[in-house]
């Protein structure tokens, strides 16, 4: 998917907005949020869910792979003067290791584009602090109807292998939660996309 071409207007979907406000509420009920903790958003596109979190998180770092996702975000940040968030270029599958380690990480609808999943999870490990939070939001299994054009990710995920894999990496999942639907005509049918809100931790002696 071209990213870069869609950067421009993808604020101006309510659903994207909508949905930006649910997960962050959602991490809100399951992680002790604080000012002093450092975050890391990996896919930010143009920032909508570090933009609701802002204010209740220290210093956040936004990571993208999308250049024209990322000038957008800049735009943003600087109108805000949202001191607070760093914008960076990354894809963890190809580029080093960043230094910095973080308390939290999040993603939304991110992770179903990118094909190895416990390969992700596993760099997510690497860049937590020990007892630092991992979550996931993104679509649950579905049929391959959601993305409506050439598509090569995941099919949304089944919650239970997820789990699996957060675990075999080194997470200890502490759950799941149904924190959105987006709603779509496909072939003139209404239809929903549910989508879950995974939580983990990073456990703080992994053999
Ligand atoms: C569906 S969009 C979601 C954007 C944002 N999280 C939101 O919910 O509005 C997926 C985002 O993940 C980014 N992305 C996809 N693969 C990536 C990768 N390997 N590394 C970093 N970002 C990636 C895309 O550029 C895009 O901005």
């Amino acid at each position: 998917m071209n990213f870069d071409e869609k950067a421009r207007e993808w604020d101006n979907n309510p659903a994207r907005r909508e949905r930006a406000c649910a997960v962050a509420e959602a991490m809100r009920r399951q992680v002790p949020l604080r000012p002093t903790m450092t975050a890391l958003e990996y896919g930010c596109g143009t920032g909508l869910l570090s933009f609701e979190l802002r204010h209740e998180l220290g210093r956040i770092v936004l990571a993208d792979n999308s250049t024209g996702m990322l000038e957008v975000l800049q735009e943003k940040i600087t109108a805000a003067q949202a001191k607070n968030l760093f914008p960076i270029r990354l894809d963890l599958l190809v580029d080093p290791l960043p230094a910095q380690r973080f308390d939290l990480i999040y993603s939304l609808m991110t992770l179903h584009h990118i094909l190895d999943t416990q390969r992700i999870l596993s760099l997510f490990h690497r860049l937590l602090l020990p007892g630092g939070y991992l979550c996931i939001a993104d679509l649950d299994k579905e049929d391959g109807s959601f993305h409506q054009e050439p598509f090569e990710g995941h099919l949304g995920f089944e919650r239970q292998e997820l789990a699996e894999l957060a675990t075999a990496v080194g997470f200890e999942v502490l759950g799941f939660e149904t924190v959105y639907r987006m709603v779509k005509l496909v072939d003139g049918c209404q239809r929903h996309y549910p989508i879950f809100l995974m939580t983990a931790r990073k456990r703080e002696i992994f053999a």
